[in-house]
């Protein structure tokens, strides 16, 4: 299937969904302007005007996603390595960039299993770079929403056992779900779905770490985006969390989790991040 036919099945899905994104470039979308912090080439005038009203508000928002995706692959990386983990749902993958969850994992375990889940039309025009799996292991995309956990579940079972432990991967997306939407209910029932050893790994914007300047970024990307963001604390982070047994260092700002260097500890970011298991 080509991109065009591919953005073409997603936006004909999108009716289905009713409240999924459409191929639309007058509006920023969060995959798109992310792309943007991140250097990429995926995204349009819109998207780039709203990455950068955020970046007049917050300036370190660029180290801040920076220092989000180090933390996606040492997270992946310790799991697949310390933590024996061959089992990968990553919802909310994005555009894929550097160090993909498939690319860290199977990098030390050729084995490793990983579903991918998003529901932009441009990320599943570029999922074709997300089933680039080993021989030995195995790749999935599900063009879904996070919201719809059910359907997701059952689509993940192609690929996931899911009488064996999975990390559940959930990596600047939960920002994007709004209270209304019920993130925590959402999160348990995924983790419900898990077998104990499972693991869950999160990182979410912060609206307590250089709050002024957050709120600020968040009024004028809600003025300009398709999905408003909502900003959480630490302990709304932490509340992700509960039931599970949270790993050392606990909940903290996404680069001094595990950081391989003093270099990467001293990044800065305004992120919570964190990893727990199921007992
Ligand atoms: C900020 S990006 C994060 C990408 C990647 N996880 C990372 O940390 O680099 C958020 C991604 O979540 C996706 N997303 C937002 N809301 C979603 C939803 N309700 N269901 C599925 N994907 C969603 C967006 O399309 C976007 O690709």
């Amino acid at each position: 299937m080509s991109a065009d036919e591919e953005l073409d099945s997603s936006q004909s899905a999108e009716i289905a969904a009713g409240d999924r994104p459409g191929f639309d470039t007058s509006v920023a979308h969060s995959a798109r302007v992310h792309d943007y912090w991140l250097g990429g080439k995926e995204n349009y005038a819109a998207d780039r005007a709203a990455g950068d009203a955020v970046i007049a508000a917050y300036p370190g928002i660029v180290m801040s996603v920076r220092a989000n995706r180090a933390f996606l692959a040492r997270v992946a990386r310790f799991l697949a390595a310390e933590a024996g983990i061959r089992q990968f749902l990553d919802i909310g993958t994005g555009i894929p960039s550097a160090n993909n969850t498939h690319e860290v994992a199977q990098a030390v375990a050729p084995d490793a299993r990983v579903v991918y889940v998003d529901y932009d039309p441009v990320v599943l025009a570029h999922a074709r770079a997300l089933l680039d799996s080993s021989p030995e292991g195995a790749t999935d995309y599900i063009d879904a929403d996070f919201r719809n956990f059910d359907a997701i579940l059952l689509q993940a079972a192609r690929t996931i056992d899911f009488s064996r432990p999975v990390a559940v991967m959930l990596i600047a997306v939960l920002h994007l779900i709004g209270d209304d939407d019920d993130p925590y209910g959402i999160v348990s029932a995924l983790m419900d779905a898990v077998p104990a050893g499972s693991y869950l790994a999160l990182s979410q914007v912060a609206s307590d770490i250089q709050a002024e300047q957050m709120a600020e970024a968040a009024k004028r990307y809600n003025r300009m985006a398709r999905e408003t963001q909502r900003h959480r604390s630490h302990p709304e982070v932490a509340r992700f969390f509960t039931g599970l047994e949270l790993l050392p260092p606990g909940v903290v700002p996404v680069q001094q989790w595990r950081p391989r260097s003093d270099f990467e500890a001293q990044s800065k970011s305004a992120m919570w991040g964190g990893v727990a298991q199921k007992a």
